[in-house]
């Protein structure tokens, strides 16, 4: 077994992902033609970032106190009064809104004797401390506590509660904890360039989260790279490109990168095996085809045909016209103009450290993950869907968080749809890769040039933070 390729140039052999984009029905954004992957080396990546509790507490005060990250949506907190509540290792972080167009961030800590403010979001006209009732202000400032005559050497004026830095980015809720942060819009480099899709029309549908037994990094690791698809989801393989799906990572953005993986065309493990007939059966009976339209339409229509791909056509051309009708007849927009790739691919985006939105029209899900306190063996996944309004009445209320119990499946969430078996596949993996990484003699593991080329960069974003 011998690579033939140059370790810069290795690309699976076959159609490449801007193969299929030339043979689009429509002409496809300018992002999705962007093609950029750097060669950062092939050396072992440590085992101690994901094992080491010494690590983890460093990585803390290193990245996620100094840090940019995803911490809530701002259409969860549409009121003045609305709050949220974003924990990350041991630090917690209220974030209010404080104005009809501001928002602000605090630490989440009375300052009396320590108690959490608040343990959950919710609305209030005031942070008032549940334990000896020491209250602020939605600004932060004191408004005044019990028993005033035995605390003369409290100085309201200095007693307001630590800011914490805000910003946001098309409805997404920054926070970074570091007073003296570059700015969001510096941290986010040209993603925002090549995030072209309008989540921020969408309300958040579903919001699921749960404690996995394994480090961040492995949990995340697992689902910024279509390598594992022939092991950990040959039933995909009928449908999704996964060997020659496109990476997107350069030295000079450090702090994004994108995959694209082709959907409704086989895998190259698989292509000389299938018809094109056959992938659109797997497709649509995978409920992904459904999936579309985000938990309002599950399953075919009953009595409806099963498409049929017309001689010479393909798959692909076939299911994005049926997903264009489906998605037109579910809401007011207009799809007609829509790409195939937009309608079927998978666009994952990575923005460091916990931030990763899926682009194009099919996928609207957002994942997130983080260190669940300061055990390296120990996080906090999450998966939440961003809908499209119903065609007629309201915007719905965004979804709350729902915490799924160690023991229960994904797939026991319907609402997930085809991403529930899907992840609990994944989950399946993780946490033999963390007992296995510290039962391994050798000192590192071992990354595929290319198909692993994002873990690559974000370990090497991690060491730059690391390393200040
Ligand atoms: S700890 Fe908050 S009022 Fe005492
Ligand atoms: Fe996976």
């Amino acid at each position: 077994m011998t690579a033939t390729q140059e370790p810069g140039a290795a690309r699976c052999p076959g159609p490449s992902v801007q193969d299929y984009l030339d043979r689009d029905s429509r002409p496809v954004p300018t992002t999705l033609r962007y093609d950029a992957n750097d060669y950062l080396g092939s050396d072992d990546i440590d085992v101690e970032r994901f094992t080491s509790p010494e690590w983890a507490r460093r990585e803390m005060d290193k990245v996620w106190r100094k840090v940019w990250q995803f911490a809530c949506l701002e259409q969860e907190i549409p009121e003045v009064g609305d709050h949220e509540v974003y924990e990350i290792g041991t630090d917690s972080v209220l974030i209010v809104r404080t104005g009809p167009e501001k928002i602000q961030a605090f630490v989440n800590v009375c300052l009396h004797r320590g108690r959490k403010l608040r343990t959950a979001g919710g609305n209030v006209p005031e942070f008032r401390c549940p334990f000896h009732g020491f209250t602020w202000n939605l600004d932060g400032s004191l408004k005044g506590l019990p028993c005033v005559w035995d605390f003369p050497h409290v100085d309201a004026e200095k007693f307001g509660l630590p800011e914490v830095a805000v910003d946001t980015w098309r409805g997404f809720v920054f926070v970074n904890l570091d007073p003296y942060a570059e700015p969001l819009a510096d941290h986010l480099g040209t993603f925002v360039d090549h995030f072209i899709w309008p989540l921020e029309d969408r309300h958040k549908a579903l919001h699921v989260a749960k404690v996995l037994p394994c480090n961040w990094k492995v949990a995340q690791d697992a689902f910024i790279e279509a390598f594992h698809v022939i092991a950990t989801h040959p039933q995909l393989l009928p449908w999704l490109a996964d060997a020659n799906s496109q990476y997107d990572a350069t030295a000079d953005q450090p702090n994004w990168s994108r995959m694209i993986n082709i959907q409704g065309a086989p895998s190259p493990h698989v292509a000389d095996m299938v018809t094109e007939q056959d992938v659109l059966e797997a497709f649509y009976f995978s409920r992904s085809f459904y999936a579309a339209t985000q938990g309002r339409d599950l399953q075919a229509p009953e009595g409806e045909d099963l498409p049929q791909v017309p001689e010479g056509g393909t798959a692909r051309a076939v299911l994005a016209a049926r997903m264009r009708d489906q998605l037109s007849a579910a809401s007011d927009a207009d799809y007609s103009g829509v790409s195939d790739s937009e309608m079927l691919d998978a666009m994952h985006h990575l923005v460091f450290p916990n931030f990763h939105p899926w682009g194009g029209v099919k996928s609207n899900i957002i994942y997130r993950f983080r260190p669940d306190g300061l055990d390296p063996d120990s996080c906090i996944a999450e998966i939440i869907y961003m809908s499209a309004p119903p065609k007629d009445g309201p915007r719905p209320a965004p979804a709350k968080i729902r915490w799924v119990p160690e023991d229960t499946l994904f797939a026991d969430i319907p609402e997930l749809g085809l991403v529930g078996p899907v992840f609990d596949q994944d989950c399946e993996n993780l946490p033999y890769v963390q007992q296995g990484l510290k039962a391994m003699r050798k000192p590192g593991i071992t990354l595929s040039n290319y198909q692993e080329s994002r873990i690559r960069h974000f370990n090497r974003t991690l060491d730059l933070w690391m390393s200040t």
